[in-house]
């Protein structure tokens, strides 16, 4: 049977254009967001978030009775029950990707502390989805960016991928099985998020996008250019490799071009590098050539500049067969046992936070709006640096990192040298190799056999797998112990990570001191945002930098170990964000963590106040807690706690002195004072003069409510979402910090995909229309709808409060070109 005919069956198992709910309609032509735009290229990069069913548990295999059904059965394209083409999914519901569905489920006692109290359990998404006639002879890939936790994946009935882990992507080859026209293509998904890889919120399902490639059959293989400049005795230049694939069924010579240029520029004007080759059927053939570059702007975490690097594959007679468009940034990267780390020579003392992916209201299907807020939120920290702890991100979080100018260390999720597990590193290398702000390759954290020969062996293995494909950034692990015994993973990797036991770094030191070590994890500091009395029986922790975990250190402790050693290259504090889960030291009905410099919203805890004046050098910053707002405590101690990077700073109590204090730059500035209502003031001095003043003052009762967006505007992609921030406010306009009403909201020409307040004890839905505010605050996550274009309208009521109105413009902008599926 040729594949013509083979496929014929395909409709006959009821795939038809007459399938439900199938729409066909016309579609812009625009590029995805990782992939810029190929001029006359005809690759296709189509989302395929669309068309998507899903059911919430599992569907049992129908048993299999008899011989002739266990011998059909058995065969590729037999797939039965739910993974069937066949099956009826039309009282499935609807659903548009990015999906956590763990995120829609309940916090109940019954769940797992570590992932937040919700259920998880087995999940299944099915889809259509149309090939033109026209797509026929092309190579067509399937590519899930995140699919939370083990899953399996069947096209047309047979089973294509099955894979263990949520934190890489999937490629598929769908071409040997894809129909066209009218013979339309089944795809279902399983999912078991019962499986779990850590011990954090992980989600649960498609909960990153969905791509379909369609390519020429010889083209640029996914993820198949690495060029990273570097400098060297022969100056600036970008080796490129070039991986190039043929799935048809003769040999095609083919002429590969590089040339780099910019945003503004892609060609770049300067003249690029060809190179012709051959490539066998169902074949790769890398392709290796180096470009000089003289001259270039260079990339570093003040100004991160892009080059875009364009390769781009023709025929011998010119014809361009595909292309693809990658991003660099010219920075060289150093570490020194002795002094840290150098970026283009000048060192950076790395300000970094360690983090996980999940955001308030939303979980792990995090939108990039949303990402590019939280990168905004630490910039504003003076951070410099990202952990990702413990797992790959979204390509777009790493895209944003390069722009945003955030070196990153890229992590490993899975400590294991074996096949399976060498792959999802090799993928995640292959990946992010190109990104600039990736300057550390983690291939664990804390694992168990740190200090042992086996763990010195795996680490060797994996390092080695690394260098194969990355021989610029070092090598490191995150070690919790085992730094020295005989033979243990610190002398398998380059660069030592240490988290916590900070007072291991001088006798570690001592003994190697030509090894480079950084704290690869430190503080794990509790605070409740907006609280500033601890009350363990009601799990609020006072924000005021007092409490760690017991591995732990606070904020001020931990970076004073740190700054005061020119050898430990930098922080990655634990964490930037509150997340999901992990609630230490409390359990239910805690279920967010409290370990953030910011809560789970991205709103300021003090310690945002600490590191800013800890890590900000270039301005004066000042903070002041507590509010001033404590009603039946007249005449009782409050303790007054001022941060600032200035020489001095006085507190005033209503318009008097508490006394002026020489700045401790790392302790902070504390003063306890009698309470009594109005204000306090804290002034910041250089010398005599005063560079900074902050005031917070007693507010009266609420009457309002107050929006306030992030950004301007939305697109119409249907894809662009935004944080609104929700306070209630006195009649004087000022935030009132202990309101916690319950707010309804309304909306119109946008959706509202998630609700936070950054209480990590609140058991209210994230999801729907209704949440209280916490210590005065509340978070709306709201989204474009896409090809909706005009102004999204928010109101806000709370009972004795009046409403709040925002409107946010809508505006007409690139919509990322779909895939065709059944609406
Ligand atoms: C670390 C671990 C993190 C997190 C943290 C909480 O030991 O690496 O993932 O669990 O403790 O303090």
């Amino acid at each position: 049977m040729n594949r013509r005919e083979l496929f014929k069956g395909a409709s006959a198992l009821g795939l038809a254009a007459s399938t439900p709910g199938f729409v066909s309609r016309a579609v812009a032509a625009t590029t995805s967001p990782a992939v810029a735009a190929p001029v006359a290229s005809p690759r296709q990069v189509l989302l395929l978030n669309k068309g998507w069913r899903f059911f919430a548990g599992d569907i049992p295999f129908p048993p299999i009775i008899g011989h002739d059904a266990t011998y059909d059965a058995a065969k590729a394209g037999a797939a039965r029950g739910a993974a069937s083409p066949k099956f009826d999914d039309s009282a499935w519901q609807p659903v548009i990707l990015p999906h956590d569905f763990v995120s829609f489920q309940p916090i109940e006692e019954s769940g797992n502390v570590d992932q937040g109290y919700r259920r998880r359990g087995v999940a299944w998404y099915r889809n259509v989805l149309r090939f033109e006639p026209q797509d026929d002879g092309k190579h067509i890939e399937l590519q899930l960016d995140g699919v939370a936790t083990f899953a399996t994946v069947w096209f047309n009935g047979t089973l294509v991928n099955r894979n263990w882990s949520g934190y890489n992507s999937i490629y598929i080859d769908l071409t040997p099985y894809a129909t066209y026209g009218d013979q339309l293509n089944s795809l279902v998904v399983r999912v078991d998020a019962d499986a779990m890889e850590g011990w954090w919120y992980e989600g649960g399902g498609l909960y990153r996008d969905a791509w379909i490639v369609k390519r020429n059959p010889v083209h640029i293989k996914t993820d198949g250019v690495f060029a990273h400049p570097v400098k060297d005795e022969k100056g600036w230049h970008v080796p490129v490799e070039v991986t190039i694939y043929n799935s048809g069924d003769k040999t095609e010579t083919v002429r590969v071009h590089t040339n780099i240029g910019d945003e503004k520029s892609p060609a770049g004007g300067r003249p690029g590098v060809t190179k012709q080759v051959s490539v066998a059927p169902l074949s790769s053939t890398v392709v290796n050539y180096d470009i000089p570059f003289a001259n270039p702007q260079l990339w570093s975490v003040e100004t991160p500049h892009l080059y875009q690097v364009t390769t781009s594959l023709r025929s011998v007679t010119d014809a361009v067969l595909d292309q693809v468009a990658t991003h660099a940034g010219f920075r060289t990267q150093r570490f020194d046992a002795q002094k840290g780390f150098f970026l283009n020579d000048q060192p950076v003392k790395l300000k970094g936070v360690c983090l996980h992916q999940d955001h308030a209201g939303v979980g792990t299907a995090v939108p990039d709006g949303v990402n590019d807020f939280r990168l905004r939120r630490l910039k504003s920290l003076g951070c410099n640096a990202i952990r990702f702890s413990h797992n790959a991100q979204s390509k777009e979080l790493m895209e944003a990192c390069d722009r945003h100018g955030f070196l990153v260390m890229a992590e490993n999720r899975n400590f294991n040298a074996s096949p399976d597990y060498m792959a999802q590193l090799e993928w995640l290398v292959r990946r992010d190799r190109n990104h600039p702000s990736v300057f550390l390759w983690s291939v664990f954290n804390e694992e168990p056999m740190q200090g042992t020969p086996a763990g010195y062996q795996m680490v060797r293995r994996m390092s080695s797998v690394v260098k194969s494909l990355d021989t610029t950034r070092p090598v490191t692990a995150a070690m919790s112990g085992g730094l020295f015994t005989p033979l243990n993973v610190s002398h398998a990797v380059d660069v030592v990570g240490i988290n916590y036991q900070q007072g291991q770094y001088d006798p570690f030191h001592a003994a190697h001191p030509d090894k480079p070590v950084f704290s690869s994890e430190d503080s794990s500091a509790l605070m409740t945002r907006g609280a500033f009395v601890t009350d363990k029986k009601t799990q609020v922790l006072a924000s005021y930098d007092d409490e760690a975990a017991g591995w732990g250190e606070t904020h001020r402790d931990a970076w004073k170990q740190i700054d005061t050693r020119d050898f430990v290259a930098g922080t990655f504090v634990w964490t930037g964000f509150d997340y999901h889960g992990e609630p230490k030291p409390f359990n239910w009905p805690s279920n967010s963590s409290y370990f953030g410099i910011m809560d789970l919203c991205g709103f300021d805890k003090t310690a945002v106040h600490i590191h800013r004046a800890q890590w900000i050098k270039d301005k004066p910053v000042l903070g002041l807690v507590p509010h001033w707002n404590w009603a039946g405590s007249e005449g009782k101690p409050i303790m007054v706690m001022a941060c600032t990077n200035a020489e001095e700073v006085e507190l005033f109590v209503n318009g008097k002195s508490a006394g002026r204090q020489k700045t401790d730059k790392y302790d902070m500035n504390r003063w306890t004072v009698p309470y009594a209502a109005g204000r306090i003031e804290a002034r910041a001095y250089n010398g005599a003069k005063v560079v900074s003043t902050v005031i917070n003052e007693t507010t009266g009762e609420p009457v309002a409510l107050r929006l306030t967006q992030d950004r301007p505007a939305l697109t119409a992609d249907g894809r662009d979402a935004q944080p609104v921030m929700v306070e209630a406010v006195d009649a004087k306009g000022r935030m009132v910090p202990l309101a916690n009403h319950m707010i309804t909201y309304e909306i119109s020409g946008g959706a509202i995909i998630g609700l936070g307040n950054g209480d990590p004890i609140s058991l209210e839905p994230e999801k729907g229309n209704r949440r209280s505010l916490f210590n005065g605050l509340g978070q709306v996550i709201v989204q474009s709808i896409e090809a909706q274009t005009g102004t999204l309208k928010l109101h806000a009521t709370a009972p004795g409060l009046k409403p709040a109105d925002l409107s946010i413009p809508v505006k007409a902008g690139p919509i990322p070109r779909s895939q065709l599926t059944r609406s």
